[in-house]
């Protein structure tokens, strides 16, 4: 008797999926137990196990590399690694490598770089490297005590990191400032010690949070010492100690400029181009709304490169976004206006990157990419970085004040919705091609792609 039909038995694993056992010990199994485990959670196990396989290295020494990159690590995710040349920066020519899944990014910095080429590139500059780290702390007492023990004191603070810092010193980097900040006037209590840093090649997230926490370990015994203040006063209760991602004094600016009558092929389109242009920077400058999309645009192309250039996404977003709103109402990172006849855009924004340490030289392809942009130090990195921000950002904002958005997109996107319908390599060249001449849309394809097959 067939108590189950397929439909069924799909229906409660349906109902299945995310209702898991709780299990324990699981980072103690090896990599084969735990790729086990976690395919009973799908419908056809079998299948599922041969999708983790084919996303495993096939050299086990690479695989390895990236199996102790994280905890529990079952395969590797794969974003398209896609190279933008002809990017000329201050003279010099690159190809910006830029890891990215959307499919219109890769080619509109192509576009934009090969555009500004023609007009002698883009020039970028370096406008500050600090980077910044707090030790979080509650005193129970007041300023007037603190504050002269913190004088006292600020050298054997310092000097409690030397062995911390000694490579960085040797460097030409380290500890640059180190204040008391007394925040009780927001919350009862609350004090920090804010310490500026100079991390030289090195994004410096571990280098900052080694120093913060001896600064905060040295703050606690030297208070406990510490013969004026009362028993109270001695127990400074250190909450937190971490660098901030906020570092608006690590700062990179990107620029390109030309005459405005030069910008398209005749001057009067040239000057409507620009005129829209500037009024939509404006726009994006004053309004929330849209500042947040054409931000988003930079964006495209800034984690492209941070990603393929081995650094922390996350904390540059979480730096720009800061950075965005940081006259408190966000607005867009870059500015264009026309000055005497040249058109000028740019784009200031924050980026702590780095070129040693972290993944630069454990992930083949990033050391690859790095290569490729010819190992640029930190600040050549921000530099490049910022570029491809901008590149983006010309690009998106060049085709919404023209065609629209949509075109340049769809084109793209082409190829994404011919897979999915399941299209084969010459039904694709024929659809395409069919494209080059009409406005691409999901509905539009479906139909060529049916006409093609009913032919
Ligand atoms: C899409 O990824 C990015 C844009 O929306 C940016 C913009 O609107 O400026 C096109």
């Amino acid at each position: 008797m067939v108590f189950f039909t397929e439909q069924s038995y799909l229906c409660q694993m349906k109902k299945d999926i995310g209702q898991q056992a709780l299990v324990s010990g699981f980072s103690k199994k090896t990599k084969a137990e735990k790729m086990a485990w976690i395919i009973e959670h799908f419908a056809h196990p079998k299948q599922a196990i041969q999708v983790l396989e084919a996303y495993n290295h096939p050299d086990p020494k690479t695989q390895n590399l990236h199996d102790e990159f994280i905890e529990n690590a079952v395969a590797n995710f794969y974003l398209p690694l896609g190279v933008a040349p002809n990017v000329v920066i201050n003279g010099k020519t690159l190809t910006l490598p830029m890891a990215i899944e959307e499919s219109s990014v890769v080619a509109a910095a192509s576009n934009a770089a090969k555009f500004w080429a023609s007009k002698g590139g883009f020039s970028a500059e370096i406008l500050g490297t600090e980077k910044v780290g707090q030790v979080h702390f509650i005193f129970d007492g007041t300023t007037d005590k603190l504050q002269p023990f913190f004088d006292a004191h600020k050298a054997d603070l310092l000097q409690s990191t030397d062995a911390i810092t000694k490579n960085m010193r040797a460097r030409g980097g380290g500890i640059t400032a180190l204040t008391l900040v007394d925040k009780t006037p927001l919350l009862k209590g609350y004090f920090q010690l804010d310490v500026r840093f100079d991390t030289k090649d090195s994004m410096g997230a571990n280098f900052i949070n080694s120093c913060l926490e001896q600064v905060a370990k040295t703050l606690q015994e030297l208070a406990a010492q510490h013969n004026a203040f009362s028993e109270q006063e001695k127990d400074i209760e250190v909450v937190m100690s971490i660098l901030s991602n906020y570092v608006p004094n690590c700062l990179v600016k990107a620029s390109v400029s030309c005459p405005v009558d030069t910008l398209l092929d005749t001057p009067e389109e040239s000057r409507l181009f620009a005129d829209k242009f500037v009024q939509a920077v404006r726009i994006a400058e004053v309004e929330t709304y849209r500042a947040v999309t054409h931000n988003k645009g930079i964006m495209n192309g800034i984690d492209a490169v941070v990603i393929a250039s081995g650094n922390d996404f996350r904390a540059v977003a979480a730096g720009v976004h800061a950075y965005a709103a940081a006259s408190g109402q966000y607005r867009s990172l870059s500015k264009a206006e026309i000055v005497n006849g040249v058109f000028h855009f740019s784009l200031t924004l924050p980026l702590a990157v780095g070129t040693v340490g972290g993944l630069t030289k454990l992930h083949p392809l990033v050391r690859w990419c790095h290569e490729l942009m010819g190992f640029p130090n930190a600040e050549e990195l921000m530099q490049i970085i910022a570029v491809a921000g901008l590149t983006q950002n010309f690009a998106a904002v060049k085709s919404l004040v023209t065609t629209g958005i949509q075109q340049g997109h769809m084109k793209m996107h082409l190829l994404n919705i011919l897979n999915q319908l399941g299209a084969t390599e010459s039904e694709k060249k024929a659809v395409v091609s069919h494209f080059v001449s009409n406005t691409v849309s999901h509905h539009a394809v479906v139909d060529a792609l049916e006409k093609l097959r009913t032919k």
